[in-house]
């Protein structure tokens, strides 16, 4: 029987009031079973909202450095922690160790950043146009904040949202994936072992429609943050803007990666193979797209296809894999279903393809790492997001024409281009239409500090990550001090 594992809500682990659990299992492995965790329902959702609701005016009147010092705490919890936790998580996600200790270091760098934030939370003041006035502008929290986080960065994205949330003064409901809840719910223990007081921190597990869906709708929530695929983007788009809302969205992407004539070829090379097929292509800033200038296509594409045919694909766990399983058995299922189509549509199908089925990689959810060349602009495998190994080589004629089908998608998050003439870059960084651009680099690899997020159907103009991501959980107040003791009418006494 696999270990259960439970809800937290108020302070206190509880069972889900429906009495249901959903079995946990390894992609690699999927007779392996990692535990039974909730599947909760409206109920459950109103009781860790009524709790973040009861601890929200002690929360928000608790000094915003002293909250960010168990943020802070948190973040020396996961290091110490750090392997162990990378560990469970190639174990329940199956991207490989590298890649989870990278996951689980987001979430420490998510710390740190955010608790330096607790001493700034800076507003502004300004002179006011009657004497003896003064004009500043203060953040406060919003209120309870329901955080709904996808599967492929199973901490770091909850420690993106959750530790800025925190810090800012609003108290958190959880709810993880379905597939990821066990690296969640250990996210979750590194701040109950901080410190953090009952109520502030809630965590709930299960489906989108049983809780996420009710959590959004909860009259007590007041800010929704979502990352994501934009289908479910847009349902919570009209469900909060209905309610007059606030919700940050961080959605899909179809990114690129340039490579003009003139680029370090073998930069560009290892780039893209670590920008397609790291995290199996299951990342929303992986690199989907490869648009290559005519003159070097050919023989770029030979190198990148034996390269590719050369990735070590098996368990995570395992020394020496480069490249994990697909999270599930839908999610491999749709990777196969993009591949066909894109054979229907006369793509050429260079390598890769196939489902991996003998031997060990029978036992999880592994597929080929796929390249199709000839690909024009406009097909759907150029234009929709596939979320696994799967990358389309287009060919260009000039910059211009790559900058074209770079931003020819309904997608904006992240692009990279390689080249050596510096003002190609620089017209790539204006006229790329994205929330990020890498020069010289794959699009995969964002860090903490900067604002992370996406243009057109990518989002909704918030940016989690960076300086920014205080604006989606804060509200600004404005207030005005008159000091003259007697009425002074603004635009009116001159
Ligand atoms: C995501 O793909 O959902 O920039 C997040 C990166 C990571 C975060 C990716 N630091 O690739």
């Amino acid at each position: 029987m696999a270990q259960q594992f439970q809800n937290f809500i108020g302070g206190k682990w509880v069972p889900p009031t429906t009495g249901k659990y959903l079995e946990n299992r390894n992609p690699a492995n999927w007779e392996e079973v990692l535990g039974a965790f909730p599947q909760s329902g409206p109920d459950d959702v109103n009781q860790a909202v009524q709790a973040a609701r009861k601890a929200y005016d002690g929360w928000r009147l608790t000094p915003a450095p002293k909250r960010a010092e168990i943020v802070f705490e948190a973040g020396e919890i996961l290091k110490r922690n750090k392997e162990e936790l990378a560990r469970q998580m190639t174990q329940e996600m199956g991207k490989i160790l590298a890649e989870t200790r990278g996951d689980v270091q987001e979430a420490i760098d998510c710390a740190y950043f955010a608790a330096g934030e607790g001493r700034r939370l800076l507003g502004d003041t300004t002179p006011c146009e009657l004497p003896n006035k003064l004009g500043m502008s203060f953040r406060m929290p919003v209120g309870v904040a329901a955080l709904i986080t996808p599967w492929n960065f199973p901490m770091a994205i909850p420690s993106w949202k959750t530790f800025p949330a925190l810090v800012a003064g609003n108290t958190v409901v959880l709810k993880p994936a379905t597939d990821t809840p066990w690296s969640a719910l250990n996210f979750v223990k590194a701040l109950e072992e901080a410190g953090v007081p009952p109520g502030v921190v809630n965590f709930i597990t299960g489906g989108g429609s049983t809780v996420g869906q009710p959590l959004a709708e909860h009259s007590s929530v007041n800010v929704v943050s979502f990352t994501g695929s934009s289908d479910v983007g847009k349902v919570l788009g009209s469900t909060c803007g209905s309610k007059l809302k606030r919700l940050s969205l961080e959605l899909g992407g179809k990114n690129a990666q340039i490579v003009m004539e003139d680029a370090d070829l073998d930069l560009a090379l290892e780039g893209v193979l670590w920008g397609a097929f790291g995290t199996t292509g299951q990342r929303c800033t992986a690199t989907s797209r490869l648009i290559l200038h005519k003159d070097i296509a050919k023989s770029f594409t030979d190198r990148l296809v034996a390269a590719a045919r050369g990735l070590k694909v098996g368990n995570g766990l395992e020394p020496g894999s480069q490249m994990g399983p697909c999270v599930n058995e839908r999610q491999r299922k749709s990777v196969h279903e993009y591949v066909e189509i894109g054979k229907k549509e006369g793509a050429k199908l260079l390598t890769g393809g196939n489902m991996l089925t003998e031997g060990a990689l029978g036992a999880g959810w592994f597929y080929e790492p796929t390249i199709f060349g000839d690909v024009k602009a406009g097909m759907r495998i150029e234009q929709e997001e596939i979320f696994g190994p799967v990358l389309s080589i287009v060919t260009v004629g000039s910059f211009e024409e790559a900058i074209q089908v770079l931003n020819g998608t309904p997608f904006g998050l992240s692009s990279s281009i390689y080249t050596r003439d510096v003002n190609r870059a620089m017209r790539a960084i204006r006229d790329i239409e994205a929330g990020i651009t890498y020069i010289n680099g794959p699009t995969i690899g964002a860090e903490v500090q900067l604002p992370f997020g996406g243009v057109k159907e990518t989002g909704n103009g918030h940016r989690e990550g960076g300086p920014t991501v205080i604006d989606a959980f804060t509200e600004w107040k404005s207030v005005y001090i008159d000091y003259s003791g007697r009425l002074q009418k603004a635009q009116i006494d001159r």
